[in-house]
């Protein structure tokens, strides 16, 4: 069970000590935003570059980008060690997975809330990770989707079928009160913004909530 609280929801205008209040966490997550593929800007390229050189936990980077094909591989050599793109901005998803392996980051793919897993359920050969969207992508502090844990299931079992050390990502709206039926649904990393950056002691929640998923 690993945690990966977003830096979304921390201060901006002080990331290396947003990092260090999650020290404990397994990775952070970087949340990239185009204004295109969601109707949001954050950050990009030379921000992750800079990141990764102070982060004292590996860079889970989420692309919620267009043309993932030509810019995700680049996330991987900027320093993230984990990549995700969205499979609804891929051209050829087999390609970028690829390219994310070769660039030497774990390969994700993100899915949206409307958007079925089995269609892409034969792209697993090339995948490190599965994220499945618990909130429509594009920003912090929405309400939990329950209506997909049954995606999440789908995906886990797919997952243990194939074998091999895949991941089941949540993101959005995870927090102590929804953490427990995403992990008994079968997701292993689960990404938290505003319920480890909205608490007064962050490190403390992450310990919370990876409490709560190993219950
Ligand atoms: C939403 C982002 C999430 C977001 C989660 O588009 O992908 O990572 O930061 O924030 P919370 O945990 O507040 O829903
Ligand atoms: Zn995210």
């Amino acid at each position: 069970m690993q945690i990966s609280p977003s830096i979304l929801s921390a201060d901006f205008a002080n990331l290396e000590r947003e990092l260090r209040r999650i020290s404990n966490a397994d990775w952070a997550h970087v949340d990239v935003m185009d204004g295109h593929f969601v109707p949001n800007l954050t950050l990009g390229l030379p921000v992750v570059e800079a990141l990764a050189k102070v982060s004292p936990i590996p860079l889970d980077c989420h692309l919620m980008i267009d043309d993932p094909d030509r810019w995700a591989p680049q996330y991987a050599e900027a320093g993230g060690s984990s990549v995700t793109f969205h499979i609804e901005a891929a051209g050829d998803p087999r390609r970028v997975a690829r390219d994310l392996r070769a660039a030497g980051a774990r390969a994700g793919m993100a899915i949206k809330p409307g958007t079925a897993f089995a269609p892409y359920a034969d792209l697993l050969p090339d995948l490190d990770m599965v994220l499945v969207m618990t909130v429509e992508p594009g920003f912090g502090g929405q309400s939990f989707m329950a209506d997909q844990m049954p995606k999440v299931r789908e995906v886990r079992e797919a997952v243990r079928r194939h074998g091999g050390d895949i991941w089941v990502q949540v993101d959005g709206g995870v927090s102590a009160d929804t953490i427990e039926q995403c992990a008994e649904a079968g997701a292993d990393v689960f990404v938290a913004g505003s319920a480890v950056y909205g608490a007064q002691d962050a490190a403390a929640a992450v310990e919370e909530l990876r409490a709560l998923a190993t219950a």
